[in-house]
């Protein structure tokens, strides 16, 4: 549907590696599947956490598109340590934890919210910080792996994600 394919791999991969699956529109998927006493969250991705929490959205055409530019800016600036904190940022509070606005509702769309339960009910509660989405502010913040996440960023749509993208020109030019 959108000429993305699914590549799999024993677990977690080199950044570096990561990305350029992504740039190439090569999505890493794992093997293997957490056991029970990690039912809920884990921090490395199982099959579990990449089928069903990724796999569909590799489906959407603009989402897809915001995916491999990400891919193609970190490949860019894979030896920036500023450059890639920043990307790794943006690929953390969007795919892995972006909400997205569908009418008057908020829904979930990462990866990483889907396929926990807990963190499911926390990102839709009245318990973290909703913040709309802002790149700028969204490549400066930083995260925690190893808890329910403190603040999550809402995006108008996956268009607005996309389009979002082109203004990181600006960011590669003041890091420079
Ligand atoms: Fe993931």
């Amino acid at each position: 549907m959108t000429g993305w394919q699914i590549v799999p791999v024993g677990g977690l991969i080199e950044v570096k590696e990561f990305f350029r699956l992504i740039a190439n529109k090569r999505f890493p998927m794992t093997t293997w599947i957490r056991s029970k006493e990690k039912l809920d969250y884990i921090q490395e991705p199982d099959l579990f956490h990449d089928v069903f929490g990724h796999a569909p959205m590799l489906t959407n055409k603009p989402f897809c598109g915001f995916m491999e530019a990400v891919g193609k800016l970190a490949v860019k600036h894979e030896d920036s340590k500023t450059i890639s904190g920043m990307l790794d940022r943006l690929w953390w509070f969007t795919v892995e934890f972006g909400l997205v606005k569908e009418g008057n509702e908020v829904k979930i769309f990462g990866g990483g919210i889907l396929s926990s339960k807990n963190e499911v009910a926390h990102s839709l509660s009245n318990k973290p910080q909703r913040k709309d989405f802002n790149p700028n502010v969204v490549m400066g913040t930083p995260f925690r792996i190893d808890r329910l996440q403190d603040v999550f960023f809402v995006v108008d749509s996956f268009e607005e994600l996309f389009s979002s993208i082109e203004n990181l020109g600006v960011m590669e030019a003041k890091v420079k």
